[in-house]
């Protein structure tokens, strides 16, 4: 019989989906995650010229740093390759080629070791990202916001994803990502939308929110990159034009996900109507932006909903989520195969993805 499953564990996490190389080694003992070691190599300076990530760049960056971030952050742990109980990476969805060095990393090191490999949803170490900072009990509703993703996610547990609404274009942060691009302000686009916007006014220009006037929970931001580009071309961009524009694009995605998340909240409370409390989280790089975290605390407080969002550095992509997420794998006897493929799209809720292929999330970002 298999034995059963016990704590501490000590896993090893790499993430490699898009831009950036990860590592972290973080222990779960009874009283929760704890992140022992932790190295991100950000590749932006090998974008930038592009305002974008190019797949075989990003590729070879992570083959010529991964080995050395996974060697940097045990070393910052102070942890040998022999304490180590699992390796984790992420196995998918993203750039391919950035996630086969991850994953083979990972594997070579499991091989090597004898110990187990866990192949980890990139979207599962976002959706669990919030509880490396403090304890959030099952069930959540989970607002999804990252450069490839845009989603409601009921999470009722460790692999129970059920999908309630995505975006049916383009992920939101892309949206920040083109409309930087667009105005000029460098990459990556999110954090310099923000900055730019805080010297704006939102009720400048009346751009659209779209599918709000439509019942349900997709969402769509092709049709504001493009009204965006619009309101750019139309005129001069000096620094209070830029302010304007940044201010009013940041206060249409606001309403947007506001008043979409006030409907998942009432379908995540029918859902659980047992339930005492009902709690919200946010997580993927777009819940660094305060703005947003600011509108949907007040969101919380008026729908009775408990607030929660990873802190900062655990919001955009990291090794510590992809850590924690093969920790809990591991103690519930969830381990890999060696075998275990690459795959660039790899929906959390795949029987919601095949009845209803056409709202993907995000298709069209770097991750989809
Ligand atoms: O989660 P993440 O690191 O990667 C994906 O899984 O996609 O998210 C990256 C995305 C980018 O589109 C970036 O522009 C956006 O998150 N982002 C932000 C902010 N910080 C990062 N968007 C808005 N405001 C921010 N402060
Ligand atoms: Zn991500």
């Amino acid at each position: 019989m298999e034995q059963a499953p016990t704590l501490p564990k000590t896993v090893l996490g790499i993430e490699t989906s898009c831009d950036e190389t990860a590592a972290a080694v973080l222990r779960l003992d009874s009283s929760g995650p704890d992140v022992l070691g932790e190295v991100i190599a950000s590749q932006f300076d090998a974008h930038r010229a592009y305002g974008g990530v190019v797949p075989e760049i990003a590729a070879r960056a992570h083959a010529d740093v991964c080995d050395e971030t996974v060697r940097a952050a045990l070393k910052e742990a102070g942890v040998t390759l022999d304490e180590i109980d699992g390796f984790a990476a992420t196995s998918g969805p993203g750039l391919i080629g950035g996630v086969m060095v991850g994953m083979m990393t990972a594997k070579a090191l499991a091989l090597a070791t004898g110990k187990p490999f866990i192949g980890v949803n990139h979207l599962e170490g976002h959706a669990l990202s919030p509880r490396l900072g403090e304890p959030v009990d099952f069930p959540y509703l989970l607002l999804l916001v990252s450069g490839g993703h845009c989603q409601f996610i009921r999470v009722e547990g460790l692999g129970r994803y059920h999908r309630l609404g995505s975006t049916i274009d383009d992920a939101v942060g892309e949206a920040f990502d083109k409309t930087a691009k667009t105005l000029g302000l460098g990459f990556p686009g999110g954090p310099a939308v923000e900055k730019c916007a805080l010297n704006g006014d939102p009720t400048a220009i009346a751009f659209p929110r779209p599918l709000l006037d439509r019942p349900g929970l997709d969402m769509s931001f092709a049709g504001l990159k493009t009204a965006v580009l619009r309101e750019a071309q139309s005129r001069e961009l000096t620094a209070d034009a830029l302010a304007d524009i940044c201010a009013s694009f940041q206060a249409a995605i606001r309403d947007v996900l506001v008043e979409k998340t006030r409907r998942a909240m009432q379908a995540h409370a029918q859902a659980s109507a047992e339930e005492t409390e009902h709690r919200f989280v946010i997580a993927g790089g777009v819940g660094a932006n305060q703005m947003l975290r600011s509108a949907l605390t007040d969101l919380c407080a008026e729908q009775g909903f408990s607030f929660h969002a990873p802190p900062l550095k655990w919001c955009t992509d990291n090794g510590a989520m992809i850590a924690y997420a093969g920790a809990l794998r591991l103690i519930n006897g969830l381990k890999s195969e060696l075998s275990l493929a690459a795959r660039p799209r790899w929906p959390l809720d795949e029987a919601a993805a095949a009845s209803a292929p056409v709202f993907g999330g995000g298709k069209r970002g770097a991750k989809a």
